[in-house]
């Protein structure tokens, strides 16, 4: 690729498509033209990157024709349909929605793990979804290193995770709930603001919904590994920024707490936050200025061999989304 790069931001106006610019901006990405795209409705809209004036603008026959590297953030559906014609037209296409992530022809990436699978991209990345991403960077050099047989994920997730319109949800509701006024829930089925939902995406008829059988599917296919037992609960909390994860994990091998912290905290991406003692553990609020995966309460489970807990936090719109996506799209220019 050039020195400097064309680049699309798919879904601009969005959660992630906010944070990608700002990331694109703060990593001083060597931008040649940027091209910002969304719906009809946001058609005009002005953002500011490195300093220069970007118009949100709709999707065209041709829009990608000039670009290398298109980050997209528009949703599965819209994806499915929209990103081929991208990569059609000759760019990459690094996309944050379900759309590609189980085609055996697309890569999930995350490029601390496995930025070697990219390669074989037939014009479409995909990034893995924003829980897996974090818990995958935590586990990864346990399971290097003793091997894992079960995990037990429960989630506690950000609105953010929704996208914007669940961040304005919760703001309104608090502000609704403060001023003793009516509660309206639109993105939600049931009042997010001071309570905790155990849904995220559809229901299955096996009872499991699909954000938590995607953390089951994405694993496994990151890891390589389709041995691995694995089953999540998902619950969505009225926190705006971080997602936390609770990791009960079974190993193959014995390993001690403090060779585990050593060997996370040598982990690239990864931070070990770990001092209960003086109330020091890994808060979804401070994921909104760090883009490590933090990882605390690191502790036996005395309850089986070889296992332990551990808690994971990281910024869900950054290294869950848009990070994960411009470092993708870092290493490939
Ligand atoms: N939020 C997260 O933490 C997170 C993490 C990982 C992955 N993701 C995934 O990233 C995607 C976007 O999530 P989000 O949270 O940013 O959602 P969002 O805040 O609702 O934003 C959606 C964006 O997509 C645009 N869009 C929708 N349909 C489009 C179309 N047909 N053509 C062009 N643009 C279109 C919207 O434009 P308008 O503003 O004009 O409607 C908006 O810019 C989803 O697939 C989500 O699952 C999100």
């Amino acid at each position: 690729m050039n020195d400097k790069i064309n680049v699309a931001v798919v879904g601009a106006t969005g959660a992630v498509g906010r944070e990608m610019m700002n990331i694109l901006e703060e990593r001083n990405f060597p931008i040649n033209k940027l091209k910002l795209f969304a719906t009809e409705k946001s058609k005009g809209k002005r953002f500011t990157v490195q300093g220069q004036e970007y118009i949100v603008d709709t999707i065209k026959p041709g829009s990608f024709k000039d670009i290398d590297i298109a980050l997209f953030s528009i949703g599965s559906t819209p994806s499915k349909e929209i990103a081929p014609r991208a990569a059609q037209e000759g760019a990459v296409v690094i996309d944050n929605s379900n759309a590609f992530r189980m085609d055996d022809e697309v890569p999930l990436v995350v490029p601390e793990i496995n930025m070697d699978a990219a390669g074989e991209h037939n014009g479409i990345i995909a990034n893995p979804n924003c829980s897996t991403i974090q818990m995958v960077l935590a586990l990864k050099p346990i399971y290097e290193k003793a091997g894992i047989k079960r995990l037990i994920i429960s989630t506690y997730q950000a609105v953010s995770g929704t996208g914007k319109a669940a961040i304005d949800e919760l703001e309104k509701q608090v502000k609704a709930y403060v001023n003793d006024k009516e509660l309206k829930s639109e993105v939600y089925p049931h009042q997010i603001a001071f309570n905790v939902l155990p849904h995220i995406d559809i229901f299955y008829d096996n009872g499991y919904t699909k954000e938590e059988l995607k953390m089951e599917r994405e694993t496994k296919k990151i890891l390589n590994d389709d041995n691995l037992g694995i089953t999540a609960t998902a619950a969505r909390i009225p926190v705006f920024y971080g997602h936390a994860e609770s990791l009960n994990i079974e190993m193959e091998e014995e390993i001690g707490i403090n060779e585990i912290k050593e060997i996370l905290d040598e982990t690239q991406g990864v931070e070990v936050v770990d001092d209960p003692e003086n109330s020091v553990y890994p808060l979804p609020i401070d994921s909104e200025n760090n883009d490590q995966v933090m990882v605390g309460r690191i502790r036996k489970d005395f309850s089986i061999d070889k296992g332990i807990n551990m808690w994971v936090v990281a910024n869900n719109l950054r290294k869950g989304a848009a990070l994960n996506a411009v470092q993708i799209a870092e290493e490939l220019s």
